[in-house]
């Protein structure tokens, strides 16, 4: 495949696309060639704006030379070291590097290579880190309604998007959820945070009351849910959960893989509601989404009570083949090396008021039903067509890619979320693009 090579010669029976509409798409491929700034150009030599930052990952935006540069020095210097028990200096590094943006006391970091990865891999160590402390009755782990944690079998199991589950009928056993916080009836087109909500948290006590203190490891939820289309938490209610956790000896788990890096103008949510967890998984902006990257940070309360035994135990049975990636390494470095130069990390704070009055700009068109935003983050919700929930949004977001604005859709919502470069003058042309689509099409 050539740049700019037409989608109609293009082979498409063997990719079995993820999270896609495989023959829907196949009919009429939507197909990037390359990507600069703020922009993707199509392959037949269109600019699209980026509004979700690839998938919420290219937060110091497409095509940056200096992270390329760092994978390509690093290539050729030192291609692969393993991590079980050899090393290379700039895992190390890196890890130091995290830890010093890291909300206080969550400065050890495990690393991994996805999201999904994460969060698998916070539950596997909270769940050794109770029976390291002596309560091995805590096995189980609770999510949330609406909640998506990726894809392995973990993340899967305390999710809460229904339409990952179904499918696949066997889940971990000894996994609840409590209920999600999206409330149209009292909260439609809250700024920022809702009002209504905080008292959702104390399905904690419910947990406890239904199945022991005793038997709940560990707590995990988006500060603010992502993928299932942008809920902001309602006012009090991550604080709520802390204290409720703590009170329980339950740890709590914030899935920032969206949230982190800078999404709503503070380097982590944690840090943006003033809510510290025992333990946060990342990925995505943590090379900018340029080399697959995770990495769990860890409270030392946790790291600490896993270092026992005699000095020559490994603590912890568990890592990837690519955990500490050098290459991954060199291009998280650098992406963290723009972060500071740029201040990407808090930018969005100075932009957050502006995005969300030309968000909140589209209240009054045909069939949006909600608007939501934090930070650099936003949904526009519409109701549903009488043809099936999401054929609308699937319109509206095709009418919009043809025009030049790519968001990601969840259902009949859009999550609209930029790169964290972005100026006025593109949110401007977002949003007048995205109004015109929903006039014409929705
Ligand atoms: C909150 C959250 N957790 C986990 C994941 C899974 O990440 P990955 O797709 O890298 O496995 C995602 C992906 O969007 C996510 O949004």
């Amino acid at each position: 495949m050539t740049l700019h090579q037409k989608p109609n010669t293009l082979q498409t029976d063997s990719f079995w696309m993820p999270f896609t509409a495989n023959r829907q798409f196949k009919k009429a491929p939507r197909l990037f060639a390359s990507a600069e700034g703020m922009h993707y150009t199509t392959v037949d030599g269109r600019k699209v704006i980026d509004g979700s930052a690839g998938l919420w990952c290219v937060n110091a935006g497409h095509g940056r030379r200096q992270i390329a540069a760092a994978v390509e020095r690093q290539l050729m210097n030192l291609d692969f070291a393993p991590s079980f028990n050899m090393g290379h200096p700039l895992a190390f590094d890196f890890a130091e590097r995290l830890a010093e943006i890291a909300p206080k006391g969550l400065d050890r970091i495990f690393f991994t290579n996805s999201g999904s990865e994460s969060v698998d891999t916070a539950l596997k160590i909270a769940l050794a880190y109770q029976r390291a402390i002596g309560q091995g009755t805590r096995t189980r782990l609770i999510g949330r309604e609406r909640g998506y944690h990726g894809v392995g079998f973990g993340g899967m199991s305390v999710g809460g998007m229904v339409a990952n589950r179904r499918a696949f009928a066997t889940h971990l056993p000894g996994v609840d959820h409590i209920r999600h916080t999206h409330d149209l009836a009292r909260n439609a087109f809250a700024k920022d945070q809702p009002e209504h909500g905080a008292e959702l948290a104390d399905d904690v006590e419910r947990m406890v009351a239904l199945h022991g203190a005793d038997t709940i490891a560990a707590v995990i939820v988006e500060p603010v849910p992502g993928s299932t289309a942008v809920l902001p938490p309602p006012k009090g209610y991550l604080q709520r959960l802390r204290e409720l956790c703590t009170k329980h000896g339950i740890l709590l788990i914030f899935d920032e893989v969206i949230t982190g890096f800078g999404r709503l103008g503070a380097p982590f949510a944690a840090d943006y509601f003033g809510v510290t967890p025992d333990m946060m998984t990342t990925a995505k902006g943590i090379t900018n989404g340029t080399v697959p990257c995770g990495a769990v940070f860890a409270s030392r309360k946790i790291h600490d009570a896993l270092m026992n035994g005699p000095e020559g135990t490994i603590e912890l049975f568990h890592g990837y083949t690519y955990s500490a990636h050098p290459v991954a390494c060199a291009a998280g470095l650098a992406t963290l090396d723009i972060y500071k130069d740029e201040g990407l990390l808090t930018r969005g704070a100075s932009l957050a008021e502006y995005w969300r009055d030309a968000l909140h700009s589209l209240k009054g068109l045909p069939n949006v039903i909600d608007i939501r935003n934090v930070g650099l983050m936003g949904a526009i919700e519409l109701s549903p067509r009488s043809d099936g929930v999401g054929a609308r949004g699937y319109d509206v977001m095709v009418d919009c890619f043809n025009r030049g604005l790519y968001f990601r859709m969840s259902g009949d919502s859009f999550a609209m979320s930029p790169p964290l470069i972005v100026e006025k003058s593109h949110i401007d042309d977002m949003v007048s693009i995205l109004g015109d689509a929903i006039k014409r099409v929705a």
